[in-house]
């Protein structure tokens, strides 16, 4: 099997589940909650099961990593699907248009293909690893900005936020005291991707899951950007801290990053 097809699954499946997520939109949805902040709809779960079905249509014994229906643990495949079906939930239960699918797969615990969409916009970033990242086919590349001061950056807190101190807090005040600016859009899996087009210089997080940095963290590495954990390490998505940057302040932003890393 090729990449190609699988990246071709992978955008179908996307298209489809952002359409799903559009839908609910326009004629309601209901809102769980997981903890008091954190929110489940009834939309994250038919865009999930949409994209499920995309992918068992095409390659039944492929194995799944999916929010909110977890792993599919009786498969054995090399393949591997990883899902977020709606990266920026609590944006989409508010009606803030910013909010994503994810679809990444992974071949031998390597990634290979990467397709966020964002329906709102109708902009969907793919990646098939060694070919270059594209925004709606078009090639994308990361920005060139080479100082923190000249940055435009941004971050995300987890919902554990008031329960711990590793809440990023102390990063974020430190950051915003070095960089242009540091936003917080409330998806993840978008954030990444606008680093690969040059709209952010770099991205930071403490507590990412698999599926928010899975797709968007290959479209980086496509778009010519560099990830790392928050001390200079080799990035894994099955390790919750990630670094993303156009390459050019990525030393700049670990630094400030280091000054307030507990050991
Ligand atoms: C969240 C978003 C957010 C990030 C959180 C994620 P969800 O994912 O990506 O930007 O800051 O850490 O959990 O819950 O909207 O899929
Ligand atoms: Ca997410
Ligand atoms: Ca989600």
């Amino acid at each position: 099997m090729t990449n190609s097809q699988l990246l071709s699954v992978a955008v179908e499946a996307a298209k489809a589940a952002g359409n799903v997520l559009l839908e609910y939109a326009r004629s309601g949805f209901h809102i769980e909650r997981k903890n008091p902040i954190n929110l489940v709809t009834d939309a994250d779960h038919a865009a999930e099961q949409c994209i499920i079905d995309h992918i068992r249509r095409h390659f039944p014994t492929h194995r799944t990593l999916a929010e909110e229906r977890g792993v599919d643990a009786d498969i054995s495949s090399s393949y591997q699907w990883i899902i977020d079906p709606l990266d920026g939930t609590t944006n989409f239960a508010h009606g803030f248009p910013v909010y994503a699918v994810s679809v990444g797969v992974e071949y031998e615990r390597r990634l290979v293909v990467g397709v966020v969409y964002d329906p709102t916009r109708d902009e969907l970033f793919t990646a098939e690893v060694e070919h270059g990242a594209l925004l709606n086919g078009r090639s994308i590349t990361v920005s060139h900005t080479v100082q923190l001061e000249a940055a435009l950056t941004v971050t995300g807190f987890a919902y554990d936020i008031r329960e711990t101190i590793n809440n990023n807090l102390d990063h974020f005040a430190h950051v915003t005291l070095r960089a242009q600016g540091v936003r917080r859009t409330g998806s993840a899996a978008l954030d990444l991707c606008y680093v690969a087009a040059g709209r952010f210089d770099g991205f930071w997080e403490v507590k990412l899951s698999p599926w928010d940095m899975a797709a968007g963290t290959l479209i980086v590495r496509e778009a010519g950007g560099r990830i790392t954990d928050l001390r200079g390490n080799t990035h894994s998505i099955y390790q919750p801290e990630l670094v993303a940057s156009n390459g050019r302040i990525h030393d700049e932003m670990l630094d400030v990053l280091r000054e307030n890393l507990r050991s």
